[in-house]
């Protein structure tokens, strides 16, 4: 990775809008988002524990972060020229992420998507005027995944991108130039602990290395893991690769394997922390209840990791996590007492707060 005193493009064109303090476009827009304290929690622990706001970028996610940093770098190496197509297989985000892009430099969008994710996402995708093709989950051994046939279809194309979110660590570079520092900035270096799960890999291992090596060393960077991935056995055995089982309700996170952005950093990681979801999904209902917050489940998963790691590190520790994105994606799901209840999860929020599943 480059040095971290180059800014990305990003923040160069927020600064080349003349004579005033706004922001360039939906380009210049993302990032610099809050870092929220959440207050409830730090007391409960006696600790500091932050949330990065990224569900207040624009496009609505972390992910905004990542395709305008694959865009821009596949624009100045010259593999898309005005005109051309972007392809993506995406669980959502990052192909939101990719259609506001698309639609604000002109190319066509193409989502390839497992077929298992939430219709909010389906339906906000071709509402951006991306081309949304929804196919089978299978895993990433077979050719019918969803990134073969995203690669597959660029290449039959002229002037057009598969932008690799997986594998092109444009993706983590997004974090260690802006995400990172923004944190280090907002805690002014009083940062003991940063952790958060993984779908690419991109946020942990961008905002690890970058806070690792500001605090020469002394931030200890945690994954947070659900069900059904195998990393938090990768990290905790020391590289042990097992067979995927078992499987999760949050959307956007666990892995089935090392990816090239995780591969920059996951020898470098402090540890890892397993979060079942009957914990994520009373996290998202408490985190509504005391907070104030109407966050994804990936989001959950990160602040029961982010209070398990607080505890770990002791009274008055510092710690922050990452806030992926809003619930309105997953609502008829994660606020719906059938589909909670069907995933054997109806048990898991607090009977104070079964209020909140208002949806049949
Ligand atoms: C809701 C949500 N949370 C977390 C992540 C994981 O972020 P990363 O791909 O940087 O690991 C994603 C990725 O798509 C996501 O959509």
């Amino acid at each position: 990775m480059e040095s971290s005193s180059q800014r990305i493009d990003v923040q160069q064109s927020r600064e080349s809008v003349t004579n005033s303090n706004a922001v360039n476009g939906f380009i210049g827009s993302v990032g610099n988002t809050p870092l929220i304290y959440l207050e409830t929690l730090s007391e409960l622990t006696g600790c500091k524990i932050y949330g990065k706001a990224e569900f207040q970028n624009p496009g609505g996610s972390v992910k905004d972060r990542a395709a305008v940093s694959i865009l821009q770098d596949a624009e100045k190496k010259g593999r898309i020229k005005p005109g051309g197509t972007v392809v993506e297989g995406t669980a959502g985000n990052t192909g939101i992420g990719l259609a506001h892009v698309c639609r604000a430099r002109g190319y066509k969008c193409v989502i390839f998507m497992p077929n298992t994710q939430s219709q909010e996402k389906i339906n906000l995708l071709r509402m951006l005027g991306a081309e949304v093709y929804p196919v089978p989950a299978v895993p990433y051994e077979d050719p019918l995944n969803y990134n073969h046939q995203a690669k597959e279809y660029a290449e039959k194309l002229e002037n057009a991108i598969w932008t690799d979110q997986f594998d092109n660590t444009a993706n983590a570079y997004a974090h260690y130039i802006s995400t990172g520092p923004e944190i280090w900035e907002q805690t002014k270096g009083e940062i003991d602990g940063f952790v958060c799960a993984t779908g690419t890999g991109g946020t942990l291992a961008g905002v690890g290395k970058y806070l690792k090596e500001r605090s020469n060393g002394r931030t200890q960077i945690w994954l947070a893991d659900p069900s059904g991935s195998v990393l938090y056995e990768y990290v905790t055995s020391g590289g042990n690769l097992i067979e995927r089982s078992g499987s999760s309700v949050t959307e956007g996170i666990g892995q089935g394997r090392v990816t090239s952005n995780l591969g920059t950093f996951v020898n470098d990681l402090t540890g890892a922390l397993h979060i079942p979801d009957e914990k994520a999904i009373s996290m998202l209902y408490q985190l509504l209840d005391t907070e104030g917050l109407y966050v994804g489940s990936s989001s959950a998963v990160n602040v029961v990791a982010a209070v398990e790691l607080a505890q770990k590190l002791g009274k008055g520790s510092k710690v922050v996590t990452i806030l992926c994105d809003g619930a309105y994606r997953y609502q008829s799901r994660l606020f719906s007492k059938k589909w909670l209840e069907s995933n054997g999860l109806g048990h898991a929020i607090p009977d104070s707060l079964k209020k909140y599943a208002v949806l049949d």
